[in-house]
């Protein structure tokens, strides 16, 4: 069976991954901040993705490994409750590092075992809020960084082509979780269900999409 390695794999979106892809007969390889802080019990290793140290410790570690598809899923919201003149900036700071740097990092720390696999497939937890086409204003902070994982990601997608590799951009819908809220549309089992179809159906051919969870394609 093919391996999944999941980053921020503790709760939310990330721990539905794992749950779909154990009961899917998948090798899966969780990483969270603190794993002894949670209920896993597959392969798990300690990673904050914003860490180079730790990031570089778990390249080590699974560097002659095969990894089919790696879900950078590890996200950060940030701060909601400001405007143009009251903008915390050292939030901003946290918020790209977690969902622009180190995504990034992850994703070259561990390009050898991917470029082993079979299915050679990065996978990017975006979001419609960083659709500069999709409007609205406001959340300066969570927007533009994922705004920026887009725009870093169809460069990528681009540079790892020759070689294979693919990348996709997901928007997991807006969904019930310590993020999401418990007003938000969708449960994690629906919008996991459907980027796991949004995966499996994925081809080279259409590297460097962005797509949500139903797999509808999003405005840049
Ligand atoms: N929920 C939504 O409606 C929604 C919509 C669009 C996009 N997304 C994206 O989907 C992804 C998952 O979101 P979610 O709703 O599951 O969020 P969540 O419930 O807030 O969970 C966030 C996860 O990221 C982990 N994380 C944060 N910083 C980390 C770090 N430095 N190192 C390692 N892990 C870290 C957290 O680990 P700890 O337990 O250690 O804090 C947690 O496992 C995120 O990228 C998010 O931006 C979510």
């Amino acid at each position: 069976m093919p391996t999944v390695l999941i980053t921020g794999a503790s709760r939310g979106i990330g721990r539905e991954f794992v749950r779909q892809y154990e009961d899917a007969g998948w090798r899966v390889i969780a990483t969270c901040r603190d794993p002894a802080g949670t209920d896993l019990s597959c392969e798990t290793h300690a990673l904050d993705v914003t860490d180079p140290a730790s990031v570089d410790a778990v390249g080590a570690t699974l560097r002659d490994e095969a990894i089919d598809v790696l879900i950078n899923n590890a996200g950060l919201y940030g701060p909601r409750d400001y405007g143009p003149n009251s903008i915390p900036y050292d939030d901003w700071e946290s918020v790209l590092r977690t969902n622009l740097l180190a995504p990034m990092r992850v994703t070259a720390a561990l390009m050898e075992p991917v470029a082993r696999s079979d299915r050679k497939l990065f996978v990017f937890l975006s979001s419609i809020m960083g659709s500069i086409g999709g409007g609205g204003g406001g959340q300066y902070i969570y927007r533009s960084s994922k705004a920026a994982l887009n725009a870093a990601v169809v460069a990528l997608a681009q540079d790892v082509r020759p070689k294979d590799i693919g990348c996709l951009l997901l928007h997991p819908g807006w969904v019930q979780t310590d993020m999401g809220g418990p007003s938000a549309a969708i449960d994690v089992v629906t919008s996991v269900t459907g980027m796991r179809q949004v995966i499996e159906g994925w081809s080279i051919d259409e590297t460097g999409v962005f797509r949500d969870y139903a797999g509808e394609p999003l405005p840049w």
